[in-house]
């Protein structure tokens, strides 16, 4: 049986923005275009500050900020905060301030002003007058601000106050504005925010029809009759499909949804290799003059869950490499940055990942438009708690008077990106074990078939026997089940209409470059790190390579979501335990779940997931080989490859081939996956070998040809900082940035597999300091600062682009260290106007009629 779903596509405007400069000045001298970026110019004060919201309130003492703002991130770490939440100050007060002028000539014109996100509980004032508030910082939210507003020569305040509360979390969720917010400017009819909503019900190698609902507002006080155009852009800007609905009278003040279909002929399919992204634009056609005109990204692909097959993407079977991913970007905190979120998820494509779960909230809307863009496919999830609390001041204050407000919305917002294939009501809720649970899911499931027929929901079950026994299992459409694959047989065999898939697995735990040896159990280790060898989880959980067996196992279990993707700040398990403050755990902030670190750098874990994820031939090798004082002893090394075999060489001798799979090792495991604690796997290889310096090198063949090999090599002293940007020409745009790798060699260019040097940063020209960061879990450093130690040979600086171009200079120096220098170019960002498609932010095509 096979349930399908077709699919969709559009992601909301935020590309097309355009800046104008954000000041008032810049704004008087043009016609505003319909969404304009509205970061700039704000003013920010942490604390209380009675008659904010008025308009002549003086702030001028106040910090001045662009959005998006992470106030906790700048710390400083502390250690009477809550470790689970990063030690940082998530909760208090904050205010954010905007001034801006209005030109007298679009007083005629409609404006909305749309939070892509607030951490949180926002309440937001135009001129003093209060708009409303959200409490969800995972949701975006808008105002209509034109009753309240000024134009020419008065100035308009827009005022917003957050209130984070302490213990509202169970990771780090950032305080501020952490998002984007746009100023939508409309005429009086125009299509509402969110207002597309496109499917293909039919898809054929001929042809895909669309079939497109758009909601239109008609903000007159009186009717009108308009026409809707609906135009199809392909990927390179040509027309493919177009269609206009016959005159539509739409009453004074009213809404009103049109249906239109088209066709695209011979239609390009999105998928995971080839994320191939068509336009739809919707204009409004008042008397014969365009007045209103809105862009949306979509795909075409159908997506089934098969109880045979699995996943089916456009009728193929895509078994799902997934990662959970938290909202934070690290040292940047969780201030969205467009080319930290591309970074995460190109770092987390290389390792063979093709799907995103986004635990366990809905996330930035940028986030879904690179999944979009490099073909991921997305499990978006609504929540981590309902109504029964998981801390102390967590969403379940809010539930019952937000969550159906906030699901709308999350599909509304959300249902055209193709990438998305499964909504997902719910991260181990605690109503999975109250019998009349199954209500609750079947209320939320309800909400995200109402807003998107086309697209399954699920929930992640922990508890799988309650989720089942409770029937909340058998109220979404796909169940996802956390930890269980020991379960997937029984389960499966027991219901075999479903379709189900490991919604979180994993949960090993590690420390990049750290091995201690012997290779440890589940402990705390004193240093507050834990050793690299990819065998250490804590008591729910289980090393990569059980669920590698299961998931071999049982082809028709739909695939895996990793726990995680990213290491994250907060949850530093097992420096932390809920219920048990030890004081011994401090420092430890940031969690060690991740296969990459926090600053980005891959732990082994990442490989061993490339090798099951990825077909290009590669080989890792770990430990590294600096073992003074072990000579002669054994140290065990392990090889991921996806080659057939491997012939390790130290010092050029062979110390023998091995083939893949044929000689299973046994690694300890906890009684949750076998009562004896062992378990034997065939996902790696492994050989003892008599430590003497020099070069271990490791080579894989397939069909006896060398595909691929890795070395590593003992470093003598620490002798230079070498300096490694992920981009040395980035845009001038205020926004972009360069991630450089840090790393501290010997004299021969090796990696100093120890070395905590601290490298101080000088940075002039046209760029300045982001943020810094090491992925050390265990650090009080701060992130925003001019120098950084090394963790295990390796730092991270990130350095932001202005908005001149021109040249920016990074210098590292360490004492006893040569120092590094490079250059970084900026150039002005790409023209959109060139752009064949017709831009929403051509302002030449509002010609408002008068009111
Ligand atoms: C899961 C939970 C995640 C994270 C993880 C750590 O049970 O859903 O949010 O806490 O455990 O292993």
């Amino acid at each position: 049986m096979s349930r399908s779903f077709c699919g969709l596509l559009l992601f909301s405007l935020s590309l097309l923005a355009v800046v104008p400069g954000g000041t008032a000045k810049r704004a008087l001298a043009t016609s505003l275009p319909r969404r304009i970026n509205f970061d700039s110019d704000w003013r920010f004060y942490r604390g209380e500050a009675a008659g904010g919201e008025s308009l002549d309130f003086n702030d001028a003492e106040w910090e001045p900020v662009k959005l998006p703002h992470d106030w906790a991130i700048e710390g400083p770490f502390d250690r009477q905060l809550n470790p689970e939440t990063g030690a940082l100050p998530i909760f208090g007060t904050g205010w954010y301030r905007k001034s801006f002028f209005l030109p007298a000539n679009d007083s005629q014109r409609f404006f909305t002003i749309m939070f892509d996100g607030a951490m949180a509980n926002a309440v937001v004032w135009i001129n003093g007058h209060r708009l409303g508030g959200r409490p969800y910082g995972y949701s975006s939210f808008y105002f209509d601000l034109t009753p309240y507003l000024h134009f020419g020569k008065q100035r308009n305040l827009l005022a917003v106050r957050l209130t984070p509360e302490e213990n509202s979390s169970r990771w780090y969720p950032g305080a501020g504005i952490y998002r984007n917010v746009w100023l939508d400017v409309t005429g009086p009819v125009h299509v509402e925010e969110w207002g597309t909503y496109i499917t293909t019900p039919k898809v054929s190698p001929e042809q895909a029809t669309l079939a497109v609902q758009t909601s239109l507002r008609n903000e007159l006080d009186k009717g009108t009759n308009i026409l809707l155009r609906n135009t199809v852009f392909d990927g390179s800007g040509n027309r493919v499909a177009q269609t206009s609905s016959q005159g539509t009278q739409i009453s004074a003040r009213f809404n009103r949804v049109i249906s239109t279909q088209l066709t695209i002929p011979k239609p390009q399919r999105w998928d995971i290799d080839h994320p191939y992204l068509y336009t739809l634009v919707s204009e409004v056609l008042d008397a014969g003059q365009i007045v209103d005109r809105y862009s949306t990204s979509f795909g075409v692909r159908t997506i089934a869950f098969d109880t045979r097959k699995g996943f089916l993407l456009n009728g193929l079977p895509r078994r799902l490499h997934g990662v959970c991913l938290h909202h934070d970007l690290g040292a940047l905190g969780a201030a969205v940055n467009r080319r930290a979120i591309e970074r995460q998820l190109q770092i987390m494509k290389a390792a063979g990942v093709n799907a995103i779960r986004t635990s366990h909230n809905p996330p930035a809307p940028e986030l879904l438009e690179y999944c979009d863009r490099l073909g991921l496919v997305v499990m978006d999830e609504a929540f981590d708690m309902w109504r029964i609390p998981k801390v102390p001041n967590g969403y379940s204050k809010y539930y019952d008077e937000w969550s159906e407000r906030d699901v709308r919305d999350m599909v509304r917002r959300d249902r055209n990106h193709p990438s998305i294939i499964l909504w997902s009501i719910g991260n181990e809720i605690p109503e999975q074990d109250s019998p009349d649970g199954w209500k609750e899911a079947k209320r939320l499931v309800g909400f995200f078939h109402e807003g998107d027929p086309s697209r399954p929901t699920t929930s992640a079950f922990n508890d799988w026997k309650e989720a089942i026994h409770n029937h909340l299992a058998d109220q979404v459409d796909v169940p996802g089940f956390n930890y269980q694959p020991m379960r997937y047989e029984e389960i499966m065999r027991a219901h075999p209409q479903w379709a189900i898939f490991g919604s979180e697995t994993a949960s090993c735990v590690s420390s990049r470059g750290v091995y201690h040896l012997p290779i440890e159990k589940y402990e705390k280790h004193p240093s507050h790190q834990i050793s690299s060898y990819d065998i250490v989880a804590p008591p729910w959980a289980y090393c990569p390579d059980v669920e590698f067996t299961y998931q071999d196992r049982f082809p028709n279990v739909m695939g895996e979501f990793v726990w995680t993707g990213f290491d994250y700040i907060g949850e530093p398990t097992p420096y932390f335990e809920s219920d048990n403050k030890d004081p011994n755990d401090w420092p430890a902030r940031s969690s060690y779940f991740g296969m990459v670190d926090l600053a980005g750098f891959p732990k082994d874990r990442y490989y061993l997931y490339q090798s099951q994820w990825t077909s290009k031939p590669m080989v890792h090798i770990l430990p590294h080989w600096n073992w003074q004082g072990r000579e002669g002893q054994n140290i065990p090394v392990m090889v991921y490859t996806n080659a057939q075999e491997v012939e390790l060489f130290l010092n050029e001798k062979s110390l023998g081939k091995k083939t893949r799979g044929s000689e299973p090792q046994e690694i300890p495991v906890g009684p949750n996956v076998s009562p004896d604690k062992k378990f034997s796997t065939r996902y790696r290889l492994l050989w003892q070998v008599p430590y003497q310096t020099g070069t271990l090198r490791a080579v894989a063949y397939s069909g006896g040809i060398e595909v691929a090999s890795h070395e590593v090599r003992t470093a003598g002293a620490v002798a230079k900082i070498v300096l490694v940007p992920d981009r040395s020409v980035i845009q001038a745009d205020g926004d972009d940035l360069s991630f450089i790798t840090v790393r501290i060699e010997d004299k021969d260019g090796n990696l100093c597999p120890a070395a905590d040097n601290l490298v101080h940063f000088q940075i002039t020209g046209v760029g300045a300091m982001a943020a810094v960061d090491n992925g050390n879990a265990a650090s009080t450093e701060p992130f925003h600062a001019d120098q950084r130690r090394g963790f295990n040979g390796l730092a991270l600086l990130v350095v932001r682009a202005s908005e001149q171009a021109g040249e920016i200079r990074v210098t590292a120096t360490s004492d006893n260290l040569e120092q590094a220098e490079i250059d970084i170019r900026t150039e002005a960002p790409g023209r959109t106007n060139s752009d064949p498609i017709p831009s929403q932010n051509d302002d030449t095509l509002l010609k408002v009629p008068s009111l």
